[in-house]
């Protein structure tokens, strides 16, 4: 090939791997303004945190499955209070009967305690199906890619392509999984001192605010939905059928073993009648 064939080539790569990123073309900036602010032409994302006003952003496309990369750096310091989002729902969520969401949200903690991760998936209108880790890392300090891979069969959970959870989709045993609507990305930045750490006993600390968390590589290899014509072209890949494999088995149950810190599914004292039918089942379908 000609050197200068290649090198557009090579220019083309690169042109398409930046639009994948790009938070100018693919995000909206939902509430908090000047909160949330996009630098570097579109490579990087930031929300802050003030006193009792975040800030949030949401995919302009809805999708309907796909496999949604996003790199997040995380508050550093004392985040005691702050809870940090990435999750997929409809576009304009409602906490309705016919709601979906799934669902990563890390909650914030006191210098040198650890993040608690926690994960939930809501399936028309039913959510209480908490799973919550710790990481084996310092959120904080890099980047670290958390993943929602939703496709027909399954939804996982990933961090740093390690799967940490599976909610297979049981509809034939009566479970509804979430595939009849089209979803959007929002994530968000907010206070949740009453709550979120160590069950809301540890509060934000505001001398030490802005509280700031950073996004960029974001990508999509999904089904993008198009509204006027209510269907949706998918961008073709192993994601569309991707469960876990011997390695993934293994990789699941060491994060399961170790870092797994609640898990409805072991909650008997939460489901007295017995624990939702999903759980009855292999968790790693
Ligand atoms: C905060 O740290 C405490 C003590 O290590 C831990 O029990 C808890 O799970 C951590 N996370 C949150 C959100 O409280």
């Amino acid at each position: 090939m000609a050197p200068l064939s290649l090198a557009i080539l090579v220019l083309l790569g690169h042109l398409m791997a930046i639009s994948e990123a790009n938070f100018h073309q693919h995000f909206d900036v939902t509430w908090g303004h000047h909160r949330a602010q996009i630098k570097d032409g579109g490579q990087l994302l930031t929300l802050s945190l003030e006193k009792d006003s975040g800030a949030g952003f949401q995919s302009k496309s809805q999708y309907l499955f796909g496999r949604i990369d996003m790199q997040i750096k995380l508050v550093a310091g004392n985040s005691a209070g702050t809870v940090t989002t990435f999750y997929v729902s409809p576009q304009l969520s409602s906490q309705g009967p016919n709601h979906d969401e799934i669902d990563f949200e890390f909650l914030g903690n006191s210098s040198g305690d650890p993040y608690t991760l926690h994960t939930n998936v809501f399936s028309q209108g039913k959510g209480n199906r908490e799973q919550q880790f710790h990481l084996w890392f310092d959120p904080t300090t890099a980047f670290h890619t958390y993943t929602i891979l939703w496709n027909s069969q399954r939804i996982i959970f990933l961090v740093d392509n390690i799967p940490i959870r599976v909610f297979s989709n049981l509809e034939s045993m009566g479970v509804p999984f979430p595939n009849k609507q089209p979803m959007s990305i929002h994530s968000s930045l907010w206070n949740a001192d009453d709550w979120a750490t160590q069950g809301g006993r540890v509060k934000a600390d505001w001398t030490k605010a802005p509280f700031v968390a950073s996004y960029k590589n974001f990508k999509a290899e999904a089904c993008i939905w198009n509204p006027s014509s209510a269907s949706s072209a998918c961008s073709p890949g192993a994601w569309q059928t991707q469960g876990l494999d011997a390695a993934g088995r293994n990789r699941i149950r060491w994060v399961q073993s170790k870092y797994l810190i609640y898990n409805y599914c072991t909650d008997r004292k939460r489901f007295p009648q017995g624990v939702p039918v999903e759980c009855k089942q292999s968790r790693f379908l």
